[in-house]
């Protein structure tokens, strides 16, 4: 997978300015906080860099080794035996946690008490507490304790999408480091990066069409990339197609002239060309909603406007949701939008449309 080979091994891999900066000068100093909190969007870097930050300070080839005591550089060296088995998960000194399956009391005084033990192997015991915000209270407050008088030999990561679920308490005891979301530029060099080291060769306007597409998260960017170099797909239109994008256009055309057949036709080769329904949906709700805000001069637009009437778009809004919803629990994934499209037209031309 792209998106695991890729994975930033280094503070100077990290693409992400902001966060690569802060750890930098963190590093670089002689104190090291004992506790961290990582915030941002899924897929900014957030368990990469805590990887990171645990192969630093347990490398055996860098500034925090008494191995290589003129060494100043804080980077890990990823070679020497600590930071090959952090990499494999495998180093006992730093332990993982995913608070979102392990989100209780127990599991936290299981943690708390791992803290009281000394490395085995390296400098620091690294804590890296993923999905931080699920943290029961209970929990959190038995955590309180600990990072208000934390082992010196502990280090705690806190990683979260949601900042706003964490107790103040918590946040004021902890550094914090914002990983943001990934903007569109960051993403194209790492498309870039990855293109150049797998002897792919794509435009860089297709490129540019997958970092749009990425939700600013770098692993969707990586995961989009090696999916349309799977499918063999080499143009920016195949590209938009399975990305459901061109369909977008296309489908809001077809919807218009109210035709069923045609609109099945469509949706069928939409989807044996393997077009996406969930980017579907979302792009035609998208449109939708401009053409709402454009008609009532909310905004301003030169896109042509369509002919639906606003009773129309919201109608299919609320059917187009629904079937957004129901992509979870279907087994045919374009059965939702065909349903939604049929129950359309049936109640907007339900007396002229033949229904066999
Ligand atoms: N700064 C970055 N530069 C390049 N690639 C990155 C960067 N950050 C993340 N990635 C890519 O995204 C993938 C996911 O990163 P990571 O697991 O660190 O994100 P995360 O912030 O922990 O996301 P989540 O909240 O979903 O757990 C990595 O395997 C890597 O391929
Ligand atoms: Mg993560
Ligand atoms: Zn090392």
């Amino acid at each position: 997978m792209f998106y695991l080979k890729y994975r930033p091994k280094t503070i100077e891999e990290i693409d992400n300015l902001h966060a690569k900066k802060m750890m930098g000068k963190i590093l670089e100093s002689d104190t090291l906080p004992h506790a961290f909190i990582f915030v941002g969007q899924k897929g900014t870097g957030k368990t990469s860099t805590a990887r990171i930050l645990a192969k630093a300070v347990n490398c055996l080839n860098n500034k925090f080794s008494t191995n290589s005591p003129h060494s100043k550089s804080y980077e890990p060296c990823n070679k020497c035996a600590n930071c090959q088995s952090i990499g494999l998960s495998s180093f006992t000194d730093v332990i993982e946690m995913d608070a979102a399956s392990n989100r209780g009391i127990e599991e936290i005084k299981n943690l708390i008490r791992e803290t009281s033990f000394l490395p085995m192997s390296g400098g620091y015991r690294v804590f890296i507490i993923d999905e931080a915000h699920m943290i029961t209270n209970e929990g959190f407050n038995a955590l309180l304790k600990t990072l208000e008088e934390p082992p010196k030999s502990a280090i705690f990561v806190l990683a979260t999408t949601n900042l706003e679920k964490l107790p103040k308490t918590i946040i004021s005891r902890c550094l914090k480091i914002n990983f943001g979301k990934a903007n569109t530029t960051d993403i194209f060099s790492m498309l870039k990066r990855i293109s150049k080291n797998e002897n792919i060769n794509l435009k860089d306007d297709l490129l540019r069409l997958i970092a749009n597409h990425s939700e600013n998260s770098f692993r969707d960017g990586a995961k989009i990339l090696e999916e349309v170099t799977l499918q063999k797909i080499e143009s920016v239109e195949e590209t938009e197609k399975f990305l459901g994008i061109r369909g977008r256009n296309d489908l809001i055309e077809i919807i218009e002239k109210k035709n069923l057949k045609n609109t099945l036709l469509w949706i069928n080769e939409f989807s044996q060309n393997g077009g996406d329904f969930k980017n579907l949906i979302e792009d035609i709700l998208n449109q939708l909603h401009s053409q709402l805000l454009i008609k009532n001069d909310v905004i301003e637009n030169e896109n042509k406007k369509i002919t639906l009437t606003l009773i129309e778009i919201s109608l299919l809004m609320k059917l187009l949701i629904e079937a957004y919803q129901n992509l979870r629990n279907t087994p045919i994934d374009s059965l939702p939008v065909e349903i939604a499209l049929i129950e359309f037209y049936n109640k907007v031309e339900g007396k002229k449309l033949k229904i066999n």
